[in-house]
Order: structure tokens, then C-alpha cells, then sequence
């Protein structure tokens, strides 16, 4: 059965420790607590998607060891179509490195491992696929030749792109032209435009915009989320107060994966933007990538309460 939402997936094993607070340089400390859990900025928006009820399938490279076969069983236990992964024979797969400190946020260093083997070539194979969806999505955690050929085949049979430009770098002009929609957070987005670090987010999507993408979405943790569209469309969602940030690792997958499901759905873009705001703000108040990532009726739900509100 075709998929409607395509992900060109990053995988990790998230290796994560839970400290008060980031560490000083040379610093060592005693963790709280040690989890090892799935990851992967692609395989994250991957897992919000189908769990806001798209069908969803994923092209990866993962590798043969024991993280390889954890994502498999992901993807399986969470109904993603994964029969275009790749498992490669004698590679690890990748890792990311996780700090959660005690306000919920974290850093990360990610190793990508088989993931960085994940080409054009293995993305071509899958041409069907990508041209029978409605929605095709990537971060900027895959290699840059297995997003283009993706969105050039994508644009070519009129399906809708989505980048989550993740974790921040300049965006290629031939990849700007391919984007239909574009989800940076506030830093991504200013890298994106080239601005410096106090360029008004206004001027930096507009620069963003010149550049081809349809929309630009920024997010913006707990403060929600704006859009900027080619059309002069501009609008803005506060986010939803969350009595406790419990793990902000996953949120800006979850609003991607959860936006290319309502638009996969057939909402429009606006509409798209307030389940992915509503999606985000519930996956902070679980542990891990996918802990607190919500199913569409939770999204449903708290959507009725601001309604019911108004
Ligand atoms: O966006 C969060 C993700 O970034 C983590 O799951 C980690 O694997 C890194 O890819």
C-alpha cells in the first residue's frame, strides 16, 4: 500500500544522561540517570507522522549491529513502512550522544554512522514510493544528495516537500528551489538566511523565502511557532502551557512529522501549524525522542480545550 508521507530518515540510538546542567569544559559528573532509547531526527518526525494517523514509510542506512535491529522493530511496532531501509553488512549505526539537564533542555553530538552512506542511488530505487505520496520530508541529518534526488523526484510529480533544516547549515540554492516548506527553529532559520544572530526572524524568513521555499514555519520552543509564507500570508501560534518540561529531545521532530501528516491529510497550512504546535508541546512532557510524543486523538483534545476556551 502507497505511503502518504515518504521520510528520508536519520536513525540513532539516543545514548541519553540526565545532569543538572551543561557541563563546564574538562568538567565530570555524576548522571541521574542513563537511558538508551530511539533517536534520529528522521526517524523521530517519522514516528510523529504515523502516529498522527499518515501512513508513513522510511528510506534509511542502518547498521547491522544491535541499533540496527532496535530500529526495525521501531518502525514495525509503530507501523512504518520500513522496506526500503538498508542494513549495512559490518557498519554501526548511528549515535547520538544525549545531555537532558533538569529544565528539560539538552545537548546533543550526534555520530551518524551507516547513515552517512545513505545516498542518491538508494533513494532513486525508491521513485514510486516518493511519486505516489503526498508529503516527502528530511533533515538536514541525512546527506544532502539522498534530500535532493528525493525532493527533485518529489517536485517532479507534484508531491508536497517538507526539510526540517536540523541540525543548522547553509542551505544548497538548488535544495531551496526543491522545498516547499521549510521548519527551522530560530537559530537554523537566521544560519539559513546567512544573518548574523540578531537579524529580526521577519527579515531572515523573508530572505528564506526569496530562495524558493513556498513557506517557512519557524518554531520556537515554548513561545510557539510562526509562519511566513511567499503569498504574504503571516501568522503566529503562542505555544501551550506545559505544567512540567520533563525532555525537549524530539519536539522540533515531532511538530515536522505532525505538520506533514495534517498536510498529508489534506489541511491547509494553517491548520497543519496548530497540530503541529499542539503535537510538540505534548512531546516535552515525556522522556526521550518518542516518550511523550502524542497520538492524533491527544492532538485532537488539547486543540478542543483552546476552542472550548474561546
Ligand atoms: O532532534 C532530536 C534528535 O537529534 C535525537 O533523537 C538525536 O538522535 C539527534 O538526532
Amino acid at each position: 500500500m502507497a505511503a502518504d508521507v515518504v521520510c528520508i530518515a536519520s536513525w540513532n540510538a539516543d545514548l541519553t544522561s540526565r545532569v543538572a546542567g551543561p557541563l563546564a569544559r574538562g568538567e565530570t559528573v555524576a548522571a541521574a540517570s542513563f537511558d538508551i532509547g530511539p533517536g534520529g531526527k528522521g526517524s523521530n518526525a517519522a514516528i510523529a507522522c504515523a502516529r498522527q494517523g499518515a501512513r508513513t514509510a522510511v528510506i534509511a542506512r542502518i547498521g547491522s549491529d544491535e541499533f540496527g535491529a532496535m530500529a526495525l522493530r521501531l518502525w514495525r511496532d509503530e507501523g512504518i513502512d520500513a522496506s526500503q531501509v538498508e542494513q549495512a553488512a559490518g557498519e554501526r549505526s548511528g549515535v547520538a550522544q544525549i545531555l537532558v539537564y533538569d529544565d528539560g533542555d539538552n545537548s546533543i553530538a550526534v555520530a551518524p554512522g551507516a547513515g552517512a552512506g545513505l545516498g542518491a542511488a538508494q533513494v532513486l530505487r525508491s521513485r514510486e514510493a516518493i511519486a505516489a505520496a503526498r508529503v516527502v520530508m528530511a533533515s538536514f541529518e541525512v546527506p544532502l544528495a539522498a534530500t535532493l534526488a528525493a525532493f527533485d523526484l518529489a517536485r517532479a510529480a507534484g508531491v508536497t516537500t517538507l526539510l526540517n533544516p536540523a541540525p543548522a547549515r547553509a542551505l544548497p540554492t538548488e535544495l531551496a528551489a526543491l522545498c516547499d516548506v521549510l521548519t527551522p527553529n530560530e537559530i537554523e532559520l537566521r544560519a539559513l538566511a546567512g544573518l548574523g544572530a540578531a537579524a529580526p526572524l521577519h527579515e531572515a524568513a523573508q530572505a528564506l523565502l526569496a530562495r524558493g521555499p513556498r513557506a517557512v514555519l519557524v518554531t520556537l520552543g515554548a513561545a510557539g511557532c510562526r509562519l511566513w509564507t511567499r503569498t504574504g500570508v503571516a501568522s503566529a501560534l503562542p505555544g501551550w502551557p506545559i505544567e512540567r518540561v520533563v525532555d525537549t529531545v524530539g519536539a522540533g521532530d515531532t511538530f515536522t512529522g505532525a505538520l506533514a501528516a495534517a498536510l498529508a491529510r489534506g489541511l491547509a497550512l494553517q491548520a497543519a501549524m496548530a497540530h503541529a504546535n499542539a503535537a510538540a508541546a505534548l512531546s516535552v512532557t515525556g522522556r526521550g525522542a518518542i516518550g511523550g510524543m502524542p497520538d492524533l486523538a491527544q492532538v485532537d483534545a488539547l486543540l478542543a480545550r483552546r476552542d472550548a476556551a474561546r
